[in-house]
């Protein structure tokens, strides 16, 4: 075998290599996709149990509840992040009106990720 043709072995297999290092990356990528998409879901199943009849959860619906902020405007008005760490500890629950419920980190995470999909 010459020398050329060993060198064209070695290219072919690395390019293999690259080629499935790519379609895994491609792969996770779709995957992590997924995962969010599904907490968006659980996040809206959330609120539309727990929150719907006051706070409107959608992007362009009024909220039942006349003082109720929509959650469109919330994610508007406070960084997830800080959002998150009221929620784990009751603070956000603790206005007039609103029932005191203090989240599990599973559910916050779905919560947010429903509202991040609120943003414009
Ligand atoms: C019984 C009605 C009611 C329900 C149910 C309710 N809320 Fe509220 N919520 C309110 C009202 C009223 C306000 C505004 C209170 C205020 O600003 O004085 C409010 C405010 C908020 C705010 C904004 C706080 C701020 O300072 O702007 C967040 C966030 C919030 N609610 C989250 C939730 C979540 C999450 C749920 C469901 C788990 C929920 N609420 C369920 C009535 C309700």
């Amino acid at each position: 075998m010459g020398r050329a043709s060993r060198h064209a072995r070695w290219l072919s297999s690395a390019c293999a290599i690259a080629a499935a290092v790519n379609v895994t990356a491609a792969f996770r990528a779709e995957a992590a996709e997924d995962v969010q998409q599904q907490r968006v879901e659980e996040g809206r199943a959330l609120v539309t149990a727990n929150c719907a009849r006051c706070h409107a959860t959608g992007m362009d619906d009024a909220s039942p509840h006349a003082k109720a902020p929509p959650f469109r405007l919330v994610v508007e008005r406070y960084p997830s992040e800080n959002l998150a760490e009221a929620l784990a500890e009751g603070i956000v629950a603790g206005h007039p009106d609103m029932p005191v419920w203090v989240m599990k980190p599973e559910q916050i995470e779905a919560f947010l990720a429903y509202l991040d999909s609120l943003k414009k």
